[in-house]
């Protein structure tokens, strides 16, 4: 017998976010590297969730989400953006934004097709549109400011070009889009027929007071594109995966068409929970605990001998140079960060298909002040000939 099992995509059979995790736990380390909380949701929500399931919500929920659930996403981005959303039309529940990610690519892409990803970019892009037989054409933001290079991204683009994927706030770099990006945007995709993914999964993340600027801002650009979104990043709990896609109604009719083969429905109980949480809960503003966090962090840098990049901006992330410090590459670097000082980091080569080095390390906020307290104490002692 010789069973075939074919590569369905170009990517490491393990990615770095378990990579770094599992040597995390080896090593007994302080993990910054995947992009998960470690501080408790709020007590209002698992009351929730456990009133769902003591009140009998345990069986399938309609196929695109529960009404209410649909319907209190609708609200809150009527109330939050002055966005007129059609719950039942517009909105689709999913388990995680991951998921929605690639059913959104399977909606709209063939073999043959190319995907413009702006790198460095978040790791299940690219492999996503691989497993949905397309090729990802990869573009890298300008360095230092990882702003588009939109020379570069015009250059990309041909009559192959059947979508691009936006991602903002960003993932590593926490940059965000302003108003203009989208105009660019607007102006490169006129007259053509390509689809737009928008990943604004830390949409409620975006610090300093300025505001995030969705693609469903942009009449232009709305009804073109799939927008994914994620309450675990919103409420920090991860682990439930749940999300939701925002798209015009023939977008959304293609999405169900898969969605409804591919998981059919998502976890009832907590979709209530969500939904109630949602209309009815007074809550801690997600906004202002991250940008905290942020400061905090950044304040402790300041006594270690990592240089910071620019003050992300947005998301869970800071990006932090040890280029002063070593030659390492970033993956020994991070290994020998991990092994040798007990801080778990997630290398930035990881997100660039060339595996683009420039000696940069991710590091998540998203922690208690006393994991961040802990994780510089350890940074202050780093003998860089160590390295
Ligand atoms: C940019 C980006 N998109 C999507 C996701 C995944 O969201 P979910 O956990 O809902 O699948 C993440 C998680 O880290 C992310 O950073």
């Amino acid at each position: 017998m010789s069973l075939q099992l074919p590569r369905k995509h170009n990517a490491t059979d393990t990615t770095i976010f378990t990579v770094m995790s599992t040597l995390a736990q080896q090593y007994n380390a302080i993990n910054l590297s995947q992009g998960f909380p470690d501080f408790p949701i709020d007590t209002k929500l698992s009351n929730l969730l456990h009133e769902a399931s003591l009140n009998g919500l345990n069986q399938y929920a309609p196929m695109a989400g529960l009404p209410i659930l649909r319907e209190a996403i609708a609200q809150d981005f009527s109330k939050r953006y002055s966005i007129t959303l059609n719950p039942d039309t517009e909105i689709t529940i999913t388990p995680g934004a991951t998921y929605a990610i690639y059913t959104a690519f399977s909606a709209i892409l063939s073999p043959g097709d190319e995907v413009v990803v702006l790198e460095p970019a978040y790791d299940s892009y690219i492999p996503n549109i691989e497993m949905n037989g397309a090729k990802a054409i990869p573009v890298k933001l300008l360095p230092k400011t990882f702003a588009p290079d939109w020379e570069k991204i015009k250059a990309s683009i041909n009559s192959r070009t059947k979508a691009i994927i936006i991602n903002t706030p960003h993932n590593p770099t926490g940059t965000i889009w302003q108003q203009e990006d989208w105009n660019q945007l607007a102006e490169l995709l006129r007259n053509t027929d390509i689809f737009i993914l928008s990943d604004e999964v830390y949409e409620q993340l975006v610090f300093d007071k300025q505001q995030h600027c969705s693609v469903l801002q942009q009449p232009e650009l709305r009804e073109r594109s799939f927008v994914l979104y994620s309450f675990g990043k919103a409420f920090h709990n991860t682990g439930w995966k749940i999300g939701y896609c925002i798209a015009p109604p023939t977008l959304s009719q293609a999405f169900r068409r898969l969605h409804q083969f591919l998981s059919f429905s998502v976890n009832t109980p907590a979709q209530y929970a969500l939904a109630q949480y949602l209309s009815h809960t007074e809550r801690e503003s997600p906004t202002e605990l991250l940008q905290n966090k942020r400061n905090y962090f950044i304040e402790l840098m300041q006594q270690t001998p990592f240089q910071l990049l620019q003050p992300s901006q947005g998301s869970y992330f800071q990006l932090v140079s040890y280029a002063g410090m070593s030659d390492a590459s970033d993956i020994d670097f991070a290994r020998l960060l991990t092994e040798k000082y007990g801080v778990a980091t997630i290398p930035i080569s990881a997100f660039y298909s060339d595996k683009h080095d420039d000696k940069i390390l991710r590091f998540c906020f998203a922690k208690k002040e006393e994991t961040l307290t802990k994780a510089v104490e350890r940074l202050k002692d780093i003998e860089p000939e160590s390295f």
